[in-house]
């Protein structure tokens, strides 16, 4: 019988492309491309089995070996730091991750930072790094939201097209790193995926 290689992919339009990717190289999934609730989808024959995933879901099924590949972005990697193998960077899903603020907002040194954000990790440690107190207000959606109404000074989130920042007053102060789809592996599964259909 034909190994099968599971493959995570995340729910979306980064998943899309992805799948869009995967079929191109041979690993179609017809049964994939209908719509329907179904969560699994197989292909026997060339020896994939594919699911969708919460994005920020990816990593924790392929650290696990539920999962021996999948695709994750930079964001979560860096967050979450899974112990798992980043094979390639897909340059897909292209964004970066920067601190944003309130049009000419200025830090002042003497008093503590109030940054809300939903990668506390990453913006703790880009914070240590300049040796500068801040107050983590951690939040899971809308962080653009926390300036506005006062609860936070600045936020540390995802800019992809800077749309949603200039349509509420605020701009990118600092760009902390770029963000990009990483194709990633679970340790024990690369053995399978040499030997997979390549
Ligand atoms: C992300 C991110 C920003 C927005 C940036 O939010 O957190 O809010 O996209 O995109 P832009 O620069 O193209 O405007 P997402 O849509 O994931 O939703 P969320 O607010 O629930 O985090």
């Amino acid at each position: 019988m034909k190994t099968m290689v599971n493959i995570a992919l995340p729910k979306g339009r980064l998943g899309e492309k992805v799948y869009a990717l995967l079929k191109n190289a041979g690993f179609s999934c017809p049964e994939l491309e209908e719509s329907s609730r179904k969560l699994v989808f197989e292909n026997g024959e060339k020896g994939v089995r594919y699911f969708w995933v919460k994005p920020s879901d990816v990593s924790i099924y392929v650290e696990r070996g539920a999962a021996d590949i999948g695709v994750a972005g930079k964001d979560i990697l860096l967050e979450y730091r899974p112990d798992v193998y980043e094979l390639l960077d897909l340059n897909i899903g292209k964004c970066r991750m920067a601190v944003a603020g309130p049009t000419g907002f200025r830090d002042s040194a003497g008093r503590t930072l109030r940054v809300a954000t939903k990668f506390p990790e990453i913006a703790q440690s880009y914070y240590n790094e300049k040796c500068r107190d801040i107050d983590i207000i951690k939040l899971n959606g809308s962080i653009e939201l926390a300036p506005i109404m006062g609860l936070s000074d600045v936020i540390v989130d995802i800019v992809e097209t800077g749309k949603t920042l200039k349509e509420n007053n605020l701009e990118v102060l600092e760009t902390i790193v770029p963000i990009s789809a990483r194709l990633i592996a679970n340790m024990a599964s690369m053995n399978k995926i040499f030997c997979w259909n390549f």
